[in-house]
């Protein structure tokens, strides 16, 4: 059974799907067999592993419609692309935000669509990294409810420090509330840190002073590069776009410390 890896923040454009890309690839890169879920409208993940989300004939959106179907016959590969960088992707395209009303719309266990799915194909893989979108909706509940644990990309910048509370306190309602009793949270990822600066080494203090006690803050930070800002519309990931650059070499990095500390 693979190990289920919430990559969620509210807030946007932390960094979610650019680290959901990075450690699928670089778990892959290290003979995992991985599956990354794009779970957000926006299909940023399925676009910047270079498929085009309006052009897809079959995504995320269309397994869930099969499940809240009560359809269970889904085939492994259904909807699944293999991508040239080594990882499987469920893709995303805007449908998958219709499907918001229809979840809501299921009258028992619509939380528990998603996780019913990976329950049929997570054999198949190592790890399920689950690119989650920037709101904390029915959808997102759908991937905390799937997930064994929720990987947190924090933006090293004030206001994001912030906007954690309320993700730590969903969390802890899917945990206690029983929708997942077995959720834990993997750690917390500084994104798009510039490490040379005072305001860096005192948004690292602030966080590991406020959860490091309980939550496990990587010891690895991911820095600020243009390279990684233009990687997502060359389709490829940052070690094909730019591998011997520092984001490359930080989420290098990074992969051996998520797999040091699973
Ligand atoms: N280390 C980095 N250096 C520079 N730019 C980065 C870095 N990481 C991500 N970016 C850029 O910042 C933007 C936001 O990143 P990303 O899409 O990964 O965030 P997100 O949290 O998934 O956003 P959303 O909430 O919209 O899903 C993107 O344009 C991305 O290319
Ligand atoms: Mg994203």
């Amino acid at each position: 059974m693979g190990r289920i890896i919430a990559i969620a923040n509210q807030k946007g454009g932390v960094g979610k799907t650019t680290t959901c890309i990075s450690l699928g690839v670089g778990l892959a890169r290290k003979k995992k067999r991985v599956l990354l879920i794009d779970f957000d409208p926006q299909g940023n993940s399925t676009q910047s592993l270079g498929y085009n989300p309006d052009m897809l004939e079959v995504t995320v959106s269309d397994v869930l419609d099969r499940v809240i179907e009560k359809d269970y016959t889904i085939a492994n590969d259904y909807g699944i692309i293999h991508s040239q960088e080594g990882i499987d992707i469920l893709p995303a395209n805007i449908e998958l935000a219709t499907m918001e009303m229809k979840l809501l719309a299921v009258y028992i266990g619509r939380e528990k669509i998603l996780d019913k799915y990976i329950q049929m194909i997570s054999d198949n893989y190592d790890y399920i990294l689950l690119d989650c979108k920037p709101s904390l909706d029915i959808i997102t509940l759908n991937a905390l409810t799937a997930a064994d644990s929720v990987l947190i990309p924090v933006q090293a910048q004030f206001y994001s420090v912030k906007g954690l509370e309320q993700l730590l306190n969903t969390i802890n309602q899917v945990v206690t509330g029983g929708l997942n009793t077995r959720l834990t949270i993997e750690g917390i990822l500084l994104t798009l840190a510039n490490p040379q600066t005072n305001n860096f080494k005192e948004i690292k203090k602030v966080v590991e002073g406020a959860y490091g006690q309980h939550i496990n803050v990587y010891h690895t930070h991911i820095p600020r590069a243009v390279t990684a800002e233009e990687a997502p519309a060359s389709g490829k990931s940052i070690y094909l776009y730019d591998g011997t650059g520092k984001v490359a070499a930080a989420y290098e990095q990074f992969t051996q410390e998520f797999i040091k500390e699973a």
